[in-house]
Order: structure tokens, then C-alpha cells, then sequence
């Protein structure tokens, strides 16, 4: 009975150990997997940040407006973004009309596809955009896209970069933020906000300025561009009534039809669709 006893105990203590084992090991199991979630999360943020500050860091200071927008309009990508809803697919898409008197409806954002290097464009005319560069470059042209779809938040930083910039150059804030409008759109009254314009250079020359017009790259997407649907938004003849500059590198998609005539007429979007 007694040795019975004497062996008992040891039993008993033993299970007692096992038990706290096991629980100690359940702990640990808890423990690695909340820091493997924290992890994770955590390096989603890291991620995002230091994909954004790639972002800013890409631009191009010799051009004026030349940005990258690659992170940004990669998360446009997936297939998620609701270009199908609202307003933009109530009419014909091709030709919505988004300038400084017509913001874009509230919530757009199109659905993208890579056009190429990490530039995105509305999927639905990408095919034709990618065709106009194709058949350029089989005749020698050397194309380089700087801007294409950008986010509002995108918008918003060129934006207050051009308001600060013209400060620097000594306009007062009012005058900063008018004249700022003439060379960027803002925020939500921009083509590139809808997905369809893509700022085209020559690869040699990607500046923005009026001597980009004189590039064989930009002579030839004037003259062609209509076969693929896309019109030079802002010729310099028409400052007045889309109340931009001159930008030989904008061009917008609106589809073969309208494309057509409005570069065959010379004439500008506003004056296309009877409005200003
Ligand atoms: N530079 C053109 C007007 C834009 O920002 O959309
Ligand atoms: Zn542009």
C-alpha cells in the first residue's frame, strides 16, 4: 500500500507537469500567432508606405508636371474599382466632358489596365492607346509615357505643388491658386482622374513645355491619333475655351467617331459637345 502510495504521488505530479506543459505550449502557439498576424500587418503598412514615397520619388523635376504614378493606380487594377457605376457609364463614356466647370461625379474611379511600365489607363481603351504607341514605334518613334491615370489624392499633391511653386515665384496665394488651375486640373476635374488621358513625350525630349510639339513623336501622334479614337486635348488655339495651356503631350480618348471630326474640324471638346 505504502510503495503503491509512494508511486501515486510521482503520478500525479507528473500529470500536473504535462498539463502545465501543454498550456505553457498553448500560450506560446497563441503568442507566435498574434505576432505573425501583427507581422504581417505590419509590413502591409511598411509596404504601402515606402511604395507611396517611391511614388514622389520617381518624378521627373525637369518637367513640370511629369509624375509616377505607378503604386497608386496599381491598387486600381484589380478589377475592384467601379468604373461601370455612376454617372461616367449612364452616357457615353468616351465622351464625358471634365473640366474646371464640370467635375467628374463624386466616387468615380474607373477601372484600370497597365498600359505599360506601371502606367495605368481605363481598360476599356487601353487596347487602342497601346496600338497608337505600337504602330508609332514600328516607324521609328520613341515614345515615353510620364503620366497617365492618377488617383484624386495624386492630383491633389500636383496640385498644391503648383500652388506652392508659383508662390515661391512670388504670386500671392489667390493669383497662385487661379493660375495653378491653368496648368493642372483640380483635384476631380481632371481627364486623368477619369482614366482617360495619358500624357505622351519624345523619350529624348520629356519635357513640358511648347518645344515638345516640335518633337517627331508629338507631330505624329497629332496627325494619327484620331485613327485610334484620341484627340489632342488642349491645342494651343483653345486656351480660351478649355481654360488650359497648351499641352502638345495630353491626349484623351473619346472614341474613332468624334475623334474624327474634332480633329479634322480643329475644333476642342467644349466646342464638340455645344459646351464651355
Ligand atoms: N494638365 C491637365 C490639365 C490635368 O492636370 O489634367
Ligand atoms: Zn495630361
Amino acid at each position: 500500500m505504502q510503495r503503491e502510495h509512494v508511486y501515486e504521488r510521482p503520478g500525479r505530479s507528473e500529470s500536473r507537469r504535462r498539463r502545465r506543459q501543454r498550456q505553457f505550449y498553448r500560450i506560446l502557439a497563441a503568442i507566435w500567432l498574434m505576432a505573425f498576424v501583427l507581422g504581417l500587418l505590419c509590413g502591409k503598412l511598411v509596404f504601402a508606405k515606402e511604395t507611396g514615397l517611391l511614388a514622389r520619388a520617381g518624378a521627373e523635376p525637369a518637367a513640370e508636371e511629369s509624375e509616377n504614378d505607378r503604386v497608386q493606380a496599381a491598387e486600381h487594377d484589380s478589377g475592384t474599382a467601379d468604373n461601370l457605376d455612376g454617372e461616367e457609364s449612364a452616357g457615353d463614356w468616351k465622351l464625358t466632358l471634365v473640366n474646371a466647370t464640370h467635375p467628374m461625379a463624386e466616387g468615380y474611379r474607373p477601372r484600370v489596365s497597365e498600359i505599360e511600365n506601371n502606367y495605368y489607363f481605363d481598360s476599356r481603351a487601353v487596347g487602342e492607346l497601346q496600338q497608337m504607341l505600337a504602330d508609332g514605334r514600328k516607324q521609328g518613334l520613341d515614345f515615353w509615357i510620364c503620366s497617365a491615370y492618377r488617383t484624386i489624392e495624386k492630383q491633389t499633391d500636383l496640385y498644391n505643388n503648383k500652388v506652392s511653386r508659383l508662390q515661391a515665384e512670388g504670386l500671392s496665394y489667390e493669383e497662385a491658386y487661379r493660375q495653378a488651375g491653368t496648368v493642372v486640373a483640380y483635384p476631380g476635374t481632371s481627364e486623368h482622374n477619369l482614366g482617360l488621358a495619358a500624357d505622351i513625350v519624345a523619350k529624348d525630349y520629356q519635357l513640358l513645355d511648347d518645344k515638345q510639339a516640335e518633337t517627331p513623336e508629338a507631330k505624329w501622334l497629332e496627325e494619327n491619333c484620331w485613327r485610334y479614337g484620341f484627340i489632342l486635348r488642349y491645342p494651343t488655339d483653345k486656351t480660351g475655351e478649355t481654360g488650359i495651356i497648351f499641352e502638345p503631350w495630353h491626349y484623351r480618348y473619346v472614341g474613332k467617331e468624334a475623334a474624327r471630326e474634332i480633329m479634322e474640324q480643329g475644333i476642342c471638346l467644349e466646342e464638340y459637345l455645344g459646351e464651355k
